[in-house]
């Protein structure tokens, strides 16, 4: 397997046997790094970290795998570059290009990252756009193997806004890898039919299931994995937190619904979640809306079937995976 000189742009990018190779990469070199193993095989070497939106996992992971790899990492935040602004993406692209041997962004349409890709020379990494998380689901999916030792057949049920960024992320990782998908909330927060029909396509091949479910209980009977996400995304403006609220209440992720799934599920969350009131927007949320918890209940955040700060840990493990095989050939190791 050689993906050197390879974009991560999507999932949709790459083979199932491609990914499972990025997430068995993952293990390996996690497992090194646990025994201590010096991982410093790409000095010299310079990667661009681009943030359009916040960040605090992806962004760390980004910095210490570059670190562990003797990469020196540069990152640009939301405010301090041109990008945008002065500076078209295809002319940052040609800048940024000259200068490192990768580019990570993170920001708003998939259409930015793609266009920087286009024009950067040197491999762009995904680092999340509306559309699209697939760094995330790389540690999603190392966390599932970990904690099941497989990936085919797994039940994975997706609650809440399934039409953005994991979602749609997510269910194009269950079709390549053979996992049953049932994305569980009102029918306007399916992901798109354009999408839904590439995924059933890919799913006839590698056995997943894709499937649509409007109702919490029969949705997560005999879960494996129940994930969910915020229900207001990065750029979506706050007016939308009424309707969000009345729409996806119904979907929170609650002990009813653990237990109506069975002992052997785990619960999944990219985070940041909303499961306190011990952030600045969970008590804006509270004091319009009433509401302490949203997407999860503090309690299933806090049991012990959460397996979220396993999945934040292999935001590093992966993205190391990521940028090591994109940056050297592997073939010859
Ligand atoms: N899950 C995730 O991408 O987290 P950050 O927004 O903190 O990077
Ligand atoms: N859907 C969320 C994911 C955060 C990791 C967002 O885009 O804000």
């Amino acid at each position: 397997m050689n993906l050197k000189g390879r974009h991560f742009l999507k999932l949709l990018d790459y083979t199932p046997e491609e990914i499972e190779y990025l997430i068995n990469l993952a293990s390996t070199l996690k497992k090194d790094k646990k025994a201590g193993v010096d991982q410093k095989d790409l000095r010299g070497k310079n990667v661009a970290l681009i943030f359009e939106k916040t960040s605090t996992r992806t962004r760390c992971a980004f910095e210490v795998a570059a670190a562990d790899l003797g990469i020196h990492p540069v990152y640009l935040d939301p405010q301090g570059s041109q990008i945008g602004k002065k500076e078209s993406i295809a002319d940052t692209a040609r800048v940024l290009g000259r200068m490192f041997d990768g580019i990570e962004y993170r920001g708003f349409g998939q259409e930015i990252v793609e266009d920087l890709a286009k024009y950067a020379g040197v491999p762009v990494w995904n680092g999340l756009t509306n559309e699209f998380h697939p760094t995330q689901i790389l540690a999603d999916f190392l966390t599932i193997k970990e904690h099941f030792g497989k990936l085919k057949g797994i039940n994975f049920v997706y609650m809440g806004d399934a039409r953005y960024n994991m979602g749609n992320s997510l269910m194009v990782g269950c079709a390549k890898m053979g996992l049953n998908f049932t994305a569980c909330a009102p029918e306007k927060y399916f992901p798109n039919s354009e999408l839904i029909a590439t995924c059933k396509k890919i799913a006839e091949k590698t056995g997943a299931t894709i499937n649509f479910e409007t109702d919490p209980i029969k949705a997560t009977k005999n879960a494996d994995v129940i994930y969910t996400d915020v229900w207001v995304s990065m750029g979506e403006p706050d007016s939308v937190w009424k309707e969000r609220i009345e729409e996806l209440l119904p979907y929170q992720v609650t002990s009813e619904i653990m237990e109506n799934a069975g002992a052997q599920c785990r619960f999944m969350h990219c985070l940041p979640a909303f499961h306190d009131l011990n952030t600045t927007i969970g008590k804006q949320v509270y004091d319009k809306f009433n509401l302490s918890e949203l997407e999860v209940t503090n309690e299933v955040f806090e049991s012990s079937q959460s397996i979220v700060f396993d999945e934040a840990e292999n935001r590093m493990h992966t993205i190391k995976a990521v940028m090591y095989a994109t940056l050297v050939n592997t073939d010859k190791n």
